[in-house]
């Protein structure tokens, strides 16, 4: 029985514990059931548009991809050829895509809280595919499937995670997602400028274990997982500021082979210049598999929230 039927998600606390492993079991079977390319026919005769108000490469096509393969149609807003252009509300574009009577709308925006605005005046199911600086609940879905894949567990692993934390809205999904686990720390690391915000540690606190620190190299020793993410250039009001802590972490190769290694290594992507490319041929470096492994995670949930 799904208990996502219908419902929106807007907050990886969307996910109860139960949820998450319900997901990663569907996704590991739909991935048997889409090899070869297969097209299935869960979806067949349902819906999805996806409205991204702000740019997006894997997000859109992962969800496109999965609907795609459980046999659904896809829709896609595209906001330079639409009519707010011409000067029509955010709000309004999102009421009269969901009277077009969609089965569900994926939407993207830059304004925090977007998709909790609109969620009332929209009948379809919204799941965010990411709302400004606050949150990004299905890149920590598969943040999370990734890890349980690579490690065969989530509870008890060491996570550090590792860049703009104050601007990026991975880190603080990613958070949220992991009290669903039990026994999890991590390792908040970023130059003090960009570390996490208190709110978001307000959140999590009491349940899991957590510890702010300036380096990579003060922790690399005890982590299972190094969660990396770059610097949200788009969010900085001062330029000077993004000149000034562009280049303050980079993960390179010869970095590495220094420590005992480190087994798992991600990075939501897109990349800048945070992890050298001589990393990505290290057998640890899973950032690709873990864009991947989007797909399969976004038809689990697909399927779930469209009842198929
Ligand atoms: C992330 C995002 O949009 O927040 N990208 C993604 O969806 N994988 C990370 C980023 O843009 O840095």
């Amino acid at each position: 029985m799904s208990s996502l039927r219908g419902r929106d998600v807007l907050s990886a606390f969307d996910f109860d514990r139960e949820d998450l492993f319900r997901l990663f079991e569907l996704a590991e079977r739909l991935r048997g059931e889409i090899s070869g390319r297969r097209v299935l026919d869960y979806a067949r005769g349902k819906v999805m548009i996806t409205a991204f108000f702000e740019p997006s490469t894997r997000t859109k096509i992962s969800f496109q991809f999965a609907m795609t393969r459980l046999g659904g149609e896809v829709v896609d807003f595209i906001e330079e050829v639409s009519s707010i252009r011409k000067g029509e509300t955010e709000e309004d574009t999102m009421k009269i895509l969901d009277g077009y009577d969609p089965d569900v709308i994926v939407v993207r925006h830059s304004k925090p809280f977007f998709p909790h605005s609109v969620k009332d005046v929209v009948r379809a199911p919204i799941i965010s595919g990411g709302d400004g600086t606050n949150e990004h609940p299905t890149q920590a879905l598969l943040d999370v499937y990734t890890i349980w894949r690579e490690l065969g567990r989530v509870d008890g692993i060491v996570i550090g995670i590792l860049g703009d934390l104050k601007y990026g809205r991975t880190p603080p999904s990613l958070s949220y997602i992991l009290t669903r686990f039990n026994d999890v720390t991590i390792y908040y690391i970023a130059p003090k400028q960009l570390q996490i915000r208190d709110e978001v540690l307000r959140k999590i606190e009491g349940r899991v274990r957590y510890h702010l620190v300036g380096s990579v190299e003060e922790v690399i020793e005890k982590l299972d997982v190094l969660y990396v993410t770059r610097i949200q250039k788009e969010r900085f009001e001062d330029p000077r500021e993004y000149e000034r802590l562009k280049g303050s972490y980079i993960i390179t190769r010869s970095m590495l082979e220094k420590y005992r290694k480190i087994p798992v290594i991600m990075h939501p992507l897109p990349r800048v210049d945070e992890i050298a490319t001589d990393v990505d041929t290290l057998p640890q470096a899973k950032y690709f598999e873990q864009a991947r492994n989007g797909v399969f995670i976004r038809a689990a949930l697909l399927k779930e929230v469209l009842g198929v």
